[in-house]
């Protein structure tokens, strides 16, 4: 077994017998999250409803299989990527997530996402969203790529709010759609060669700015406009 999957195993086997929220009391099964150890696409929802909360696994209702056709539009097998949720359990009746349940949860996503160390995370909905984006509003950030303490993240849409409002779901399907080639280019920016040590040494001579591939403030200025 990879050291990958024997540590995401062993953080499932921590997770269904947490008993560091109220949450546990509610739940039939904790939720820790699904998916292969190598995914480069992590998926971070809200919390278990009722369905996951009854099978222990993530988005398996409605909403499940509307991201799935999501997914499958966007190019991806569901098997492909790690779906995950902010609280591992379900609230009752479905309540948002509060402050105190979704730092006690903290830790796991944390170790969740320094396991699987995805190319890419992205979020849906607000709760999701306010782990990487506290102070950033989802109707002006949606489908686009950002740094977060070295990692690329997106803030999307929530299935479920997508397919109770209309509106969004040609947005969310749009965002989706454009996964692909945003990670494309994620992995473009990450393939860029090292700035060679001949280049940076004191003694060459300082090469023109603009027109240099390797220059490391081209290079930065290439990152933030993608970003
Ligand atoms: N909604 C979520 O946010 N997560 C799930 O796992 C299911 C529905
Ligand atoms: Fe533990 Fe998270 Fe479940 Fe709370 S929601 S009991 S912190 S696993």
């Amino acid at each position: 077994m990879s050291d990958v999957l024997s540590g995401l195993t062993a953080l499932a086997a921590e997770v269904r017998k947490c008993q560091l929220c109220q949450l546990a009391n509610g739940r039939i099964n904790a939720v820790p999250g699904d998916g292969p150890p190598t995914a480069e696409i992590m998926l971070i929802g809200e919390g278990p409803g009722m369905n996951e909360d009854k099978h222990g696994l993530p988005f398996v209702g409605v909403s499940g299989k509307f991201l799935t056709e999501l997914l499958s539009k966007a190019g991806y097998k569901r098997e492909e990527v790690f779906i995950t949720n902010v609280v591992k359990c379900r609230p009752p009746q479905n309540r948002d997530p509060l402050p105190e349940e979704m730092s006690a949860c903290n830790g796991y996503l944390a170790r969740q996402i320094a396991l699987i160390n995805p190319k890419i995370i992205v979020t849906l909905g607000r709760f999701s969203m306010s782990k990487f984006f506290p102070n950033e509003r989802i109707s002006v950030i949606h489908g686009q790529a950002r740094k977060v303490n070295g990692r690329v993240v997106v803030a999307m849409y929530h299935p479920a709010a997508a397919l109770h409002q209309p509106a969004l779901r040609a947005t969310l399907e749009q965002d989706f759609a454009n996964l692909k080639p945003l990670i494309a280019n994620v992995q473009r920016t990450m393939e860029k060669p090292p700035v060679p040590k001949a280049v940076v040494t004191a003694s060459a001579p300082p090469p023109p700015k603009q027109a240099d591939p390797n220059d490391k403030e081209a290079d930065e200025n290439t990152q933030l406009s993608l970003f």
